[in-house]
This record gives C-alpha cells, structure tokens and sequence, in this order.
C-alpha cells in the first residue's frame, strides 16, 4: 500500500508512518534524485558537456547573459536595502522590558505613500526598458548575410533538421560552421512541430524558441568557437520530454564543407548488407524512415540516410553504436518508454541483419 504524503510547501508528511521531512531534507532528497537522473544521459557521462548557462558563446547568449547579471544586481541592491533595514528596525523597534506604551499610531502620509508607490514603478519600468532592448536586439537580423538556413522541426520526441539550401535531412544533431572574427556565419533556424508544442534551448548559444503546431518561429544562432554544445527541449511535450536532447557540433568551415558534400550524397549501396537492406524495405521500417536512394521515404521517423554521421541515436540517449542499435531495433520500449516507434518483434537474425545494413550508412 503507498502511505499518504501530506505535502505543507516543502514540508513532507507521512501520517500513517508518523514521520515529517523538513525542507532542507526534502531539498536534499530532491536534488540527489534529480543528479541521479540526469548522471543517465550519455552527455553527462562524457565529461562536463552538460548545458551550461553561464558560458555563453555565441553572440545571442552573451546578450541574455548580460541581461541576466544586470537584473540580478538590481535585484540584489534591493534584497540588500529592504534586507538591511529590516534588521535595523527588528533590533532598533524590538520589545523592551517595561515599556508597555503603544507605539505612535500614523495616519496617511504623503511622502512614504509616494515613496512605495515611485521606487517599485521606477524599478519595474527600469527592468522592462532593459529587457525590451536585449529581447529586440535579439530578434533583429543576424550581423551577416552569409547565413545557413535549418528548418528545425520538432517530433515526439526528437528533432528533425532540414537544410533546403543543400536540400537534406538529418536528425537530433546540428552540425554548423564556426564564425571567424572577421567573418560571422550565422545561422537561421525555422522553427516548427510535428504534434506538440516543444522549445528549441541550447543554452550556451542562444536563450529559448518555441516550436509550436501550425506556426513557424525564428531564430539565428552563431559559435565563435569549434566545439559542442548540449541543448535540450524546454517545453514539456509528454513522456519523452527530457529525453529530447540536442547536440550542435561545431566544426571547421572546411569540415562544414566535407560533412555537406556526404549528407547530400545518397546512401551508400553495399551489397554486401543487401539481405538487411532487404528485410528493411520488406518490414514496416520504409513506412517511417526515409533512405535516400532507396525505396523507403517514410517521413515519420528520422532520415537514416546518413544515420552512421551521427554520434547519438534516440535523440542523444544513446551512443550510435552496434550495441545500441540491437537494443533499440528489438524492443523500443526499454530504451526509450514510450517511444513512437514499435515494437515489430522482429526475429535476432533479422535484427542482425537490419543492423548490419544501418551500420552501412556512413
Ligand atoms: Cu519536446 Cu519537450
């Protein structure tokens, strides 16, 4: 039987166990939980790839950062007056003993009514004119027009990245040029869904977008600095949510070029993998996955065109090897519950067969 929880802010109850965890407890059970879970994804594993908020590189975030620092320090010239006049007049007005006189009882007064009327107005329309100046900075045009175009469409629960101007389609990771110092080369993305509302964040370019059914949203984003950065969804979009992870791999100007030419290629026709080629078209695999240069154009899944290009398969949950592979192709569902791809309940042979095929589209 699960006992009743009472929960009194971050207070837990037990009645039927007679126990009571406290605040910094249940603070501290929830946050060992929480590390828990995200020590699962294969980012965290690699090192100190997690999104980080505080390490911008990219021109848009470097805005959102100093926006940030700016309303915290405000915030915190307030915290510190009303914090420490609060303790001058706790010790200064405290009780004392044998003074049992009432205390001047004050009735409208011009100034102080004014005073907490002005200050919170001007606080308030001082943070908004901030704010508004990053949020239209942000939504101007890029600085350049040497621009890349992705279309970003968000799917339950991972993402598909298309770029018309070199007419592909890839999945989960973003590969873009680095801008030189002379030269920027930003990136605009369109931003759109499949199903249901997502929110394109990766934090260390760019602040949030979100990426809603039947409307195209817009941002660019810009890496002064070859390297990956970790993104996520940041709009709940049901139970994959947290496992829609997004990598930007950050690259030279001469490999962008080299990673452009093999994704626009055709997938690659070995005959030795014909048998698994095979079982792939003759199963319900073609329906939803899209292999160019084959017969299957399914768009409901990603394009495996190119699936061996990718460091991560299920949208970054996995490494993108033989193993992984195997395991997400015979049951789904233990990698990813309740994923959108089924279960086929396909034989070991034919599993092998399949894999070997997939592990052929370099
Ligand atoms: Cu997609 Cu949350």
């Amino acid at each position: 039987m699960i006992p009743r929880i009472h929960v009194i802010g971050l207070t837990l109850r037990f009645p039927s166990l007679g126990v009571t965890v406290r605040c910094a407890v249940a603070i501290a059970v929830i946050m060992v939980w929480s590390s828990l879970s995200l020590a699962q994804s294969p980012e965290f594993s690699q090192g100190n790839d997690a999104p980080d908020m505080f390490n911008p590189a990219g021109p848009n975030a470097e805005s959102i950062q100093e926006i940030f620092w700016v309303v915290i320090g405000i915030c915190a010239v307030i915290l510190g007056l009303v914090g420490t006049t609060l303790i001058w007049f706790i010790a200064k007005y405290r009780e004392r003993p044998g003074d049992n006189s009432e205390p001047p009882q004050i009735y409208g007064s011009r100034a102080i009514e004014l005073a907490w009327t002005l200050a919170p107005l001007l606080t308030v329309t001082l943070l908004a004119v901030l704010v508004i100046a990053t949020v239209i900075k942000l939504r101007a045009d890029p600085p350049s027009t040497a621009a890349h175009r992705v279309r970003v469409v968000g799917h339950q629960w991972w993402w598909e990245l298309n770029y018309p101007d070199h007419g592909f389609t890839t999945a989960n990771e973003l590969v873009i040029p680095v801008s030189e110092p002379d030269l920027a080369k930003p990136i605009y993305l369109q931003l759109e869904s499949a199903d249901v509302c997502h929110s394109f964040w990766v934090p260390r370019l760019a602040g949030k977008t979100d990426c809603i059914p039947g409307r195209t949203n817009s941002m660019w984003i810009q890496a002064g600095e070859p390297a990956t950065y970790f993104g996520r969804c940041a709009e709940y979009c049901g139970t994959q949510h947290a496992k829609m992870l997004i990598r930007v791999d950050c690259v030279s100007q001469a490999d962008f070029d080299k990673w452009v030419e093999n994704q626009k290629a055709d997938a690659v026709s070995d005959d030795s993998v014909a048998a698994g080629r095979d079982r792939f078209m003759e199963m319900a695999c073609m329906n939803c996955h899209a292999i160019r240069g084959t017969r299957a154009a399914g768009e409901f899944g990603p394009d495996l065109t190119h699936l061996m290009s990718r460091k991560t398969i299920c949208s970054g949950l996995a490494l993108n090897d033989r193993e992984n592979l195997t395991r997400w192709i015979s049951k789904p569902d233990d990698l990813k519950k309740g994923c959108r791809m089924p279960d086929m309940r396909l034989t070991e042979p034919d599993v092998k067969l399949i894999v070997d095929y997939l592990l052929s589209l370099k």
